[in-house]
């Protein structure tokens, strides 16, 4: 039997991730989302971006959201950030973390934050500085782990790469993202494999789309390869405005089972998730794509059936 982690940490990014790909989604309902993912159990939850709004208009509201949501003690209410000026925005806004992003591809690199990978890395010294100043911790994203939308395959070596220089430039956490969920657990064995040669293991998170369905089994190979946090959207939210037909996150609800099947420990409370769910799906006016929400939400309906007669 492998070693899988006793504990894990979950990352909710569907406030950010989720609703970044949405035509419209009010700053109400973005409000009313991250408070009852509050009531979870969840200790970190990224609650918006600070990029520019010509790019992605979908988050113009993120000072607002910030400026109305309750928070909770203990939970990180954390931000996107891709430069200075995203940075002073977010902590005028009282984010207490940020996240920077780049790409292991230049094509994706380019087309998201119009800059080739080692402009971004530049680019981020003086944030990184500012936070330094500011005690405020910085996570690392880094897209296209697996396959990039306009440059095809990524080599692990190149993703171990850019991983190592975001950690010498003084990120605490690196997210590996499989922005397009292509990858399948044998090549993300093989890229986990080349990162953890450069970066140590807790300070690695992995971030799945589940485009083509695999994001729960390379989830499972993350763990078992020692990865104890981990990135999820809520009702499987999700997408990026700059990998056209990419899916959302895993959903979650799916990782909550998995690990809870698994006996590792999460601290988050699976029904409260879905319900929280099920409200956001309802406001954008379809289902979660998550099955584990789907049958909860079976469950209810037929303990309500049962009580009525
Ligand atoms: P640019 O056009 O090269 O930037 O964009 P610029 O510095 O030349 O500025 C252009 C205009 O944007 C100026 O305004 C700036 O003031 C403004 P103007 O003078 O034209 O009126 N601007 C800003 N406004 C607000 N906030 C800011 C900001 N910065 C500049 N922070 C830039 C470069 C990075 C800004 C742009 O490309 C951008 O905002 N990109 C963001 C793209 C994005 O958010 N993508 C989705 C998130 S990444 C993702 O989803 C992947 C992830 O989930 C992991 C995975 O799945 O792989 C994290
Ligand atoms: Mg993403």
């Amino acid at each position: 039997m492998m070693s899988l982690p006793s504990k894990v940490t979950i990352v909710e990014v569907g406030a950010r991730d989720g609703l970044q790909n949405e035509d419209f989604v009010s700053t109400d309902a973005k409000v009313a989302l991250i408070n009852q993912l509050s009531q979870t159990g969840l200790t970190h939850i990224e609650a918006g971006s600070f990029v520019s709004p010509k790019w992605v208009p979908q988050m113009a509201d993120s000072g607002d959201v910030f400026a109305r949501i309750e928070r909770e003690d203990g939970v990180i209410y954390a931000a996107l950030t891709p430069n200075l000026k995203g940075f002073e925005q977010a902590m005028a806004s009282g984010a207490n973390q940020v996240a920077i992003f780049t790409s292991s591809s230049e094509g994706f690199c380019q087309r998201n934050i119009n800059c080739s990978i080692a402009e971004s890395l530049k680019r981020f010294e003086p944030l990184i500085q500012a936070a330094k100043a500011q005690h405020m911790p910085v996570r690392g994203y880094l897209s296209c782990v697996a396959d990039c939308p306009y440059d095809g395959p990524t080599q692990p070596e190149q993703v171990a790469s850019v991983a190592a220089d975001l950690l010498a430039l003084g990120c605490y956490e690196i997210s590996l993202g499989d922005t397009i969920g292509t990858g399948t657990p044998l090549r993300i064995a093989r890229m986990l494999d080349a990162v953890q040669r450069h970066v140590p293991t807790e300070q690695l998170a992995v971030h799945f789309h589940d485009t083509w369905g695999q994001a729960l089994a390379n989830l499972y190979q993350a763990l078992s390869m020692g990865i104890a946090t981990l990135d999820s959207s809520v009702a499987g939210l999700g997408g990026c405005p700059y990998a056209f037909g990419a899916a959302g996150n895993v959903a979650t609800e799916d990782v909550l089972y998995l690990c809870h099947g698994l006996g590792i420990e999460t601290g988050v409370d699976l029904p409260a998730v879905a319900r929280a769910g099920w409200a956001i799906s309802a406001e954008l006016a379809r289902m979660p794509t998550s099955k584990v929400s789907l049958a909860l939400h079976q469950q209810a309906i037929a303990a309500t059936k049962t009580k009525q007669h």
